[in-house]
């Protein structure tokens, strides 16, 4: 009886030291650190910026949000784990390495679930899309919202990929996501997971034999100084999605709860906009740079993965995927 007392006291005193460290507040001024792994001159981080300034305006000044880019509080795994202990007040991750906290995110990861852009949102902005949001809750961790992260497609450094044939015996970077993985191997080449801030040295000193990203991701991590041919054959969308952590969230008044989602939803619409100029941009940069952009047949690629589908039979992500797929399909 004493030590379940001790230890329940113990977990509490640890709660809310973390909570100090993540969102410190005096005479109602609250400062949430926000870490994420991008580049500041990419869509995303604008996006986040003009979060933090309608926070601040929304508020008059009670809550702050602090943006520390470039993955300098580490990996978007990692800033996950610190939101779930409290000491990182929020983050912005891709849904894919979200998978290994909440599985039902991997159906973001399957390849060809997606016709198009307009497919994506609609699912994002309906039923599905809200509960998978908020399905991260018991682990600590609650969507605030997507982000548009357009499609990926894979890049490579010394050969075109034309069909998945040419990845037979390429190494190719995903990110920390086993159904990244199974993709890829699934295709033929060899996945190999590697943190988005390491993967540029990766690239250059062959470490990896290519890589796959959303051209604004492409282009703005520079990887095509290294990696040559880009081929469009967009295998996934895979939506950003803007994380608090409960221990947060669950303190803050219902206003300071308002403030916060209208600010994101703003930041939505914003982002979307800087999206598809980005995107276009992006390509035409890589191009001016020497890359060749390819243009592959996407059915060489959707029909090799097949399988996969059949393979997460019985999980939950099977049954989201077949409704997916049936939403908004032409008759
Ligand atoms: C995208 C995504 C990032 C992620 C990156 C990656 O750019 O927006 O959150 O880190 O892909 O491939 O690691």
């Amino acid at each position: 009886m004493a030590s379940s007392l001790r230890i329940g006291v113990v977990f509490l005193l640890a709660v809310f030291a973390f909570f100090q460290a993540s969102c410190s507040s005096e005479q109602e001024h609250t400062v949430l650190k926000m870490g994420h792994a991008l580049p500041t001159d990419h869509p995303v981080h604008e996006a986040i910026v003009f979060f933090a300034n309608r926070v601040a305006e929304l508020s008059s000044g009670k809550i702050q949000v602090d943006i520390y880019p470039g993955a300098q509080l580490g990996s978007e795994r990692e800033m996950m784990e610190l939101l779930q202990i409290g000491s990182l007040a929020m983050t912005k991750v891709s849904s894919s390495p979200m998978e290994s906290f909440v599985p039902e995110m991997k159906v973001f990861s399957m390849p060809y679930v997606f016709r198009d852009s307009e497919h994506y949102w609609t699912v994002l902005n309906s039923e599905i899309g809200r509960d998978l949001l908020t399905a991260g809750e018991s682990v600590r961790l609650r969507g605030l919202a997507y982000y548009d992260a357009g499609a990926r497609s894979f890049y490579s450094v010394k050969k075109p990929i034309q069909t998945p044939s040419d990845l037979a015996g390429l190494k190719i970077r995903v990110q920390k996501s086993q159904t990244s993985i199974r993709m890829v191997n699934t295709l033929g080449g060899a996945g190999t997971p590697v943190s988005f801030g390491e993967l540029y040295t990766a690239l250059d000193q062959g470490v990896v034999d290519g890589a796959e990203n959303n051209p604004p991701s492409f282009e703005k991590s520079r990887h095509y100084e290294v990696a040559k041919y880009y081929s469009l054959n967009e295998h996934t969308y895979v939506p950003d999605i803007v994380l608090i952590s409960t221990y947060v969230w669950d303190r803050l008044s219902d206003q300071e709860q308002v403030w916060l989602q209208q600010a994101m939803d703003e930041s939505v619409e914003y982002q979307r906009v800087l999206w598809t100029e980005a995107t276009e941009q992006a390509l035409q940069r890589v191009r001016e740079a020497g890359v060749n952009v390819i243009y592959p047949d996407k059915t060489l690629f959707s029909e090799k993965v097949e399988p996969m589908y059949e393979s997460v039979k019985g999980q939950p992500a099977y049954d989201l995927i077949k409704k997916i797929k049936k939403m908004g399909a032409p008759r």
